[in-house]
């Protein structure tokens, strides 16, 4: 036998950090964060261990606790404490993410991203504005050039609050562009918009929509969230929120489309993000605790193998945990 290539010499000990190809870092990581206006405590979420509903009173704390790991951003949800058919809570200028954002900047060094949709605020749980049900032909879906108004709203109310990036979440055709205009018209030049651009409609949401009140009392989201089995149409959706001035791209869930986030990374030059969601989050701690895998691992190989595939950012509910592992990881 006369082997000459052999791979394996780069794999020893020494030499494996000098050729490893990829990283993963803190400041790769934002934090998603929960405030609920309906609470003076901290509430456990049960799908997601680890991660609480925080209230009002908390949020620089629970920001502080996040910076301690590493992780220098956090992506805020807000519960409200009502909820209307139109979700006006979302816009308020007293709303519980305007509070938390001014409190959180007020307090903390956090660079804070706001997701923005309305799906936690309509007594309906729908990402927009539901076609009045009294209408001759009602369509039961989300009337998108109505919401579009009701986005930009709220855009501008979480950008007034001192928001440092707006995260738009809907699926709304236009919602980059009408963002971009308000931002711009209001002032607020500098402020980024980290587009939820290829966001699929998917089973692995189920945690989170637990976590953030926010399932939809009727039907699914498939009317405006993309299908599954759709390659092409993300880039086209990441192309028009280029177009319309989207300063980062994101595709959501990650693990289940890395091949997109791949597609993605090949066809546009903005930074792009991946939304490591609540499914993809509980499933590993649902092995875990059955002693099936070894989170740590398993959730390093995750983030690792979505940076791998093309990520810039990640955001997930590992990020805590990871920073922690990889802060220590470097004083061995
Ligand atoms: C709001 C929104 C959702 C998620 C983030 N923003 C839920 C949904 O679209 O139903 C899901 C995040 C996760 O599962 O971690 N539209």
């Amino acid at each position: 036998m006369d082997i000459t290539k052999r791979p394996r010499r780069l794999r020893s000990d020494g030499v494996r950090p000098l050729v490893s190809e990829t990283s993963l870092s803190p400041s790769d990581l934002i934090a998603p964060v929960f405030i609920d206006a309906t609470t003076d405590e901290r509430v456990p979420i049960e799908s997601m261990p680890g991660h609480e509903r925080v209230p009002l009173s908390e949020t620089a704390e629970r920001v502080h606790e996040v910076r301690e790991t590493g992780v220098e951003a956090v992506m805020l949800f807000g519960i409200p404490e009502g909820k209307d058919e139109q979700g006006t809570r979302a816009w308020a200028e007293d709303g519980v993410v305007q509070r938390a954002v001014r409190e959180i900047k007020a307090e903390t060094d956090a660079y804070v991203l706001t997701d923005l949709c309305f799906c936690e605020y309509t007594t309906h749980g729908h990402c927009g504005i539901i076609e009045d049900e009294a209408a001759e032909n009602p369509k039961q879906t989300v009337e998108n050039d109505a919401t579009l108004e009701l986005i930009e709203r709220t855009a501008i109310s979480q950008a007034e609050a001192g928001a440092d990036m707006i995260a738009p979440s809907g699926m709304m055709d236009g919602m980059v562009g009408v963002i971009r205009d308000a931002l711009d018209r209001e002032g607020f030049t500098e402020v980024p918009i980290m587009s939820y651009a290829v966001k699929y409609e998917s089973a692995f949401y189920g945690p989170f929509r637990d976590a953030a009140d926010g399932a939809p009392a009727f039907g699914d989201r498939r009317h405006y969230q993309m299908d599954s089995a759709n390659r092409r149409e993300a880039i086209r959706e990441a192309r028009l929120d280029a177009e319309q001035g989207a300063d980062v791209l994101m595709v959501k869930p990650a693990l289940p489309y890395l091949d997109i986030v791949r597609d993605v990374r090949e066809n546009t030059d903005l930074p792009i993000a991946a939304y490591n969601v609540s499914g993809e989050y509980a499933m590993l701690h649902a092995a875990a605790e059955k002693g099936w895998l070894d989170l740590e691992k398993a959730a390093m190989e995750s983030l690792l193998s979505i940076k791998r595939a093309g990520a810039d950012l990640i955001l997930t509910y590992f990020a805590e945990n990871v920073a922690e592992a990889l802060s220590a990881d470097h004083r061995t």
